[in-house]
């Protein structure tokens, strides 16, 4: 039995003197099982012959659009594919897909694909370091594509920096956890609330805070790419709705709760990334109120209803998970939020400093379950960290599928 029996991967090479280990690559992924069909671009084949790949693969490789066997080999190539892994990439190649360009057989190919995609980098470290490069890369993250980290070490200038090819392993490994992700949360309904809520002070003022809505955008759009059907329920967010979704905007608290209540019974796992305000102005002023006319120099303010304390008073069937954004005392804060609104699992954000998690594109967090585990994630991209949380939430949202009444079940027999 290999590792990846009956899977079909696509192997994209593209022209980097790092095409060479794409041969091994594509040995290994071939005794483990795959079957896997080779692309390459014009410039990777300077590097490496098509005649090499095509004597391991067992397949011809494609090198071109306009093939005069074949009319659209683009789509035919990803039809079926379960992955689409482009080893090495280039700074040409990520910034093509990053923009969408398609001007020969590999990036149309990209384009058209609706399967995972990994980019394993390879270039000269000066490249991978250029604020375009990382502009694309930081594009592709945030659709959820795999950009993996280059390694350090000496690179073909003679210099030693950041950019070599992911060793085989790493590459390996990450198609191995791609791969078993997909289709892991099928069957699961995920409600997740994200981004900042807004309280009006006036018809123009409003309390709000620093929330990107990142995380929250990156998990619902995580679990619809491994198969649970989602609903997103965001504040004010600058960003484009994730593919796959169901989306609801709403503004305030209050209406992020009603949101969330009238699905909450058809949830099976509630995610609750928002960054709920905690106080709103007791009145609010229908017109803009004139600098005159505030009344001194404080605010009146009110708690806004706590959702998610709420919700878990409401909970039937539902795993429940928070978030919490702490400066310090990680652990302890977590755990008093994780008893205070009994959850299931708490994730708790590291907002201090440069790295806070409040909109930055990285994130680091710590997990503790009710069942008393701790967990870290080390600092990724938040798309990545979704993912391994979703990992850690999946086993809970399985077991209570086991727990849930099994009296439903015989009623439907
Ligand atoms: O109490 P605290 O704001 O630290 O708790 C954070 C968690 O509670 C987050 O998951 C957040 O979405 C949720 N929350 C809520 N309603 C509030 C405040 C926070 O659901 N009013």
């Amino acid at each position: 039995m290999g590792k990846f029996d009956n899977k079909r991967i696509v192997l994209g090479v593209a022209g980097s003197i790092a095409a060479y280990k794409a041969v091994s690559l594509l040995r290994t992924l071939v005794e483990e099982g795959a079957e896997v069909s080779v692309v390459m671009t014009l410039a990777a084949k300077q590097f490496v012959t098509p005649l090499t790949f095509e004597v391991l693969s067992k397949r011809s490789v494609s090198t071109d659009l306009f093939s005069e066997s074949e009319t659209m080999p683009h789509l035919r190539l990803t039809e079926s594919a379960d992955l689409v892994l482009v080893a090495p990439a280039t700074a040409n190649t990520l910034a093509k897909s990053a923009l969408g360009l398609a001007d020969d057989l590999l990036s149309t190919m990209i384009l058209a694909a609706r399967c995972p995609l990994i980019f394993a980098p390879a270039m000269d470290g000066e490249m991978w370091d250029h604020p375009s490069v990382m502009e694309h890369t930081q594009v592709l993250r945030g659709r959820g594509v795999t950009v993996m980290e280059p390694e350090d070490g000496p690179l073909a200038s003679g210099q030693v920096g950041r950019g070599r090819l992911p060793s085989e392993e790493a590459i390996l490994n990450t198609v191995a956890a791609c791969l078993s992700r997909q289709h892991d949360w099928a069957g699961q309904r995920v409600l997740v609330s994200a981004g900042p809520t807004r309280e009006p002070i006036d018809a123009i003022r409003f309390i709000t805070n620093g929330s990107s809505g990142k995380m929250g955008y990156a998990i619902a759009q995580a679990a619809a790419h491994r198969g649970a059907q989602v609903l997103l329920v965001s504040g004010p967010t600058n960003l484009p709705s994730p593919a796959n979704c169901e989306s609801t905007s709403v503004v305030t608290a209050e209406e992020m709760q009603q949101a969330l209540e009238d699905k909450f019974s058809w949830a099976t796992v509630l995610i609750m990334t928002a960054a709920v305000g905690d106080f709103r102005s007791r009145v609010v002023a229908p017109q803009k109120l004139k600098k005159d006319e505030w009344a001194g120099e404080s605010l009146d303010l009110e708690r806004t209803p706590d959702i998610l304390a709420s919700l878990s008073k409401q909970k039937t069937h539902q795993i429940l998970v928070g978030f919490a954004a702490e400066t310090e005392n990680h652990v302890e804060n977590g755990r008093k939020k994780l008893h205070q609104k009994t959850l299931d699992l708490v994730a708790v954000n590291h907002i201090s400093g440069p790295d806070s998690a409040f909109g930055n594109d990285m994130n680091e967090l710590t997990i503790l379950t009710k069942a008393g585990e701790i967990l870290h994630l080390d600092r990724a991209a938040k798309p990545l960290i979704a993912h391994r949380l979703l990992d850690v939430i999946l086993p809970l949202a399985l077991h209570r599928a086991l727990d849930t009444p099994r009296i439903s079940n015989l009623r439907s027999l």
